[in-house]
């Protein structure tokens, strides 16, 4: 499959990540902007899954290459999963991450280690030239740390402590974090997806 593959987000640092994944794809993936694409996209879906399709198929309107979306976020087991879907607007979206991940630290004061257990969670959606819709979802397990940690990555990741790293997300290389994160996952399963759809394609 060739061609190019425009991401429904404004994120650079997100297209950045999904460029270095999909590279083996000979596919090249531009933003919605970069395709001329601009447009606000609500995201008013109650799951990450529907989040994403709302925004894939809101763009996939707009043209006839492959469009895909992520929708993503932090659930805290001790928090009933808060933020959750709501991760990017959690105490709006103004407020800066030092704030968040304290605010977050504060809620946890006094749990317990195993009672910290958190995840990332990342659902794809990819809409295809002839109108097929494929989804995809990974998730990466940690636990809330006791504070922030590491200058990498972004959002939560200073206080996203992985156990068998013995690091947070933010202490990890953009590499080691692709290879693992929820993002680096549910990406790697789209290809896979693609891959199928160009063998029955054949
Ligand atoms: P969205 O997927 O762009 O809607 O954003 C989801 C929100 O979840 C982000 O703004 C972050 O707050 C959080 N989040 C999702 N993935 C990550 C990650 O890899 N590291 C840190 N925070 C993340």
């Amino acid at each position: 499959m060739a061609g190019r593959i425009i991401f429904a987000t404004g994120n650079a640092g997100k297209i950045k990540e999904i460029n270095m994944i999909m590279q083996d794809m000979g596919m090249q993936v531009v933003s919605m902007k970069d395709a001329g694409i601009v447009i606000d996209i609500e995201e008013n879906g109650t799951t990450y899954e529907e989040n994403a399709m709302l925004k894939a198929r809101a763009v996939a309107a707009y043209t006839d290459d492959i469009v895909m979306a992520d929708d993503s976020g932090l659930e805290i087991d001790y928090l009933n999963k808060e933020p959750g879907v709501y991760s990017a607007r959690y105490m709006g979206e103004d407020t800066s991450y030092r704030i968040k991940n304290a605010n977050l630290i504060d809620r946890l004061e006094g749990v317990p280690d195993e009672k910290r257990t958190a995840r990332f969670v990342c659902a794809i959606a990819a809409v295809l030239p002839d109108g097929t819709e494929l989804h995809t979802r990974a998730t990466i397990e940690g636990r809330i740390g006791y504070e922030e940690r590491g200058a990498n990555g972004f959002g939560f990741d200073p206080i996203f402590y992985v156990p068998e790293f013995g690091k947070t997300t933010a202490e990890l290389s953009e590499e080691e974090k692709n290879q693992v994160s929820h993002r680096g996952k549910a990406l790697e399963l789209m290809k896979e997806e693609l891959r199928k759809y160009e063998g029955i394609n054949r």
